[in-house]
């Protein structure tokens, strides 16, 4: 019998999970542009929050999630996340993967911000993104096909507005090639290299979301972004991130006199919610403080954060001599995206988000820290339980748009457009400057433009979104200002 075609986007955790779980019985193709580690959970140097040990249970884990998202969350999907949450932890233990241990055996648990206690599972000390996307990686059955380097440009639906395939463009030779499918994922993660400072992979620029967009798909909460208060900072460049686990292991953020900026702003300190430190790191940065992270109180640094040192030795940070890190907020994590329901499922049939580029609203307003791999493997299993319960009753013609000419629009240069969203999309935002960013980009015309590489494609998208954004923004500020008056 011939399988059912499922197309994945993106092959970090959300996207490789949902690959294994279909490979049986399904016939999985799965797409990256670039190589295959490069995503953001791969980067991931935190964990996964899970309520396993013994003085730990889901109810603490679902209470810290409401209160880091200000009760904006869908219970429903926290409920899911923190009772599932356990059971995604043993499964991974039964499959071979091995989370760090105390010399006598027992698991590791890490603190980071707005936990109750600490419950944050890592690997390799701060590269449990990277070993797990490994893991699932090697698991792949020769059955699933890995398109490395290919790019997906654009979604194609069938006569009665169901999903039916996609075109993809392979990044090295500009080829376009047409694929037919059943069903088709999204897992692309979220927005960051919109922001030229960001905790992203550079190739983080919202494709999947700017493609369910230009196909009519339902959007939500598109301006929630996170920022993480501590990326670190070489030469005015944000060169990547420096876990809040460290802040966990006792590091605090003091500024260039060594005055502590967080000990008097929440009962938490320096392991406040991540936007309450994004937010006096921000408001320290415009009153002219230089920040740092002071890691004094570290010990055994290189051997907990084996990732970061490399990065900090990489940019010859001396931290071994200084004790501290120059960090700056910028860019993490996007809690809204493609609206789907608790099973993936978005309005267009057969179209399905998961992970960042999905908006359930299990983070609510603010994520808690080491949820979203938490996410992609909760939401991703069900969404390939929801494909498993879904027949497709007829075979798929998908409509293939005809070449247009004499396309006019042009697209901005990257660090021109980056720059343009920092203004108006950052920690602290103003009708007037989200007018500028929906401006600047109504003068590209960009939707008219002709696109033919990935990196056009990508300013494309990245403009698709801005706009999307700052609408949305827009929306929010204006409900803001409603409720004051
Ligand atoms: C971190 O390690 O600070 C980031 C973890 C997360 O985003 O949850």
């Amino acid at each position: 019998m011939v399988k059912e075609k499922v197309i994945i986007l993106g092959a970090g955790i959300a996207g490789s999970q949902t690959a294994l779980e279909l490979a049986q019985d399904y016939d999985v193709h799965i797409f990256t542009k670039s190589d295959p580690l490069a995503s953001n959970s791969a980067l991931a140097q935190g964990g996964i929050a899970a309520a396993v040990h013994p003085d730990d249970e889901p109810l603490s884990h679902y209470r810290d999630t409401l209160i880091a998202g200000h009760f904006e969350n869908n219970r429903k999907a926290v409920r899911l996340l923190v009772e599932e949450a356990p059971h995604i932890i043993e499964e991974l233990h039964r499959e071979g993967f091995i989370f760090d241990q105390t010399s006598k055996g027992k698991l590791l648990f890490g603190l980071e911000g707005a936990h109750s206690m600490p419950r944050i599972l890592h690997a390799g000390g701060d590269q449990t993104g990277l070993l797990l996307t490994r893991f699932l990686h090697d698991h792949f059955p020769a059955t699933v096909q890995f398109h490395q380097h290919e790019m997906a440009t654009s979604i194609l639906l069938d006569e009665y507005g169901h999903v039916a395939g996609i075109r993809t463009l392979t990044t090295k030779d500009g080829h376009c090639h047409f694929y037919h499918c059943d069903h088709l994922i999204i897992a692309t993660g979220g927005i960051g290299q919109i922001f030229g400072s960001t905790s992203n992979d550079l190739s983080i620029t919202g494709d999947g979301i700017a493609m369910a967009i230009q196909i009519g798909a339902r959007v939500s909460d598109l301006s929630a972004i996170q920022f993480h208060p501590t990326l670190y900072f070489a030469n005015g460049h944000a060169v990547g991130l420096v876990s809040e686990a460290v802040r966990g292991q006792g590091a605090v953020l003091v500024d260039q006199n060594d005055r502590r900026l967080m000990a008097e702003e929440h009962p938490l300190a320096d392991l406040a919610p991540r936007d309450v430190v994004s937010s006096v790191l921000f408001r320290a940065q415009n009153a002219g403080c230089t920040i740092f992270l002071d890691i004094s109180a570290v010990t055994d640094f290189e051997t907990k954060f084996p990732q970061i040192t490399a990065m900090l030795d990489k940019n010859q940070e001396p931290f071994r001599l200084t004790k501290k890190i120059p960090v700056q907020p910028g860019a993490h994590f996007l809690m809204g995206g493609i609206s789907t329901n608790l099973s993936g499922q978005t309005s267009i049939p057969d179209l399905y988000a998961i992970g960042e580029a999905a908006s359930t609203g299990v983070h609510g307003s603010n994520r808690l820290a080491s949820n979203s791999l938490l996410e992609a493997f909760v939401f991703s299993k069900r969404a390939a339980d929801q494909i498993k319960r879904t027949k497709v009753a007829y075979k798929k013609m998908a409509i293939i748009p005809k070449k247009t000419k004499g396309l006019q629009g042009t697209l901005p240069e990257k660090a021109v457009l980056q720059e343009k969203v920092r203004q108006a999309l950052g920690i602290e935002r103003s009708e007037k400057t989200l007018n500028d960013l929906l401006c600047f980009l109504a003068t590209h015309s960009f939707l008219n433009c002709q696109v033919t590489n990935k990196d056009m494609l990508e300013r494309r998208n990245m403009c698709i979104l801005a706009a999307k954004m700052a609408d949305n923004a827009l929306v929010q500020l204006q409900r803001v200002e409603t409720e004051m008056r």
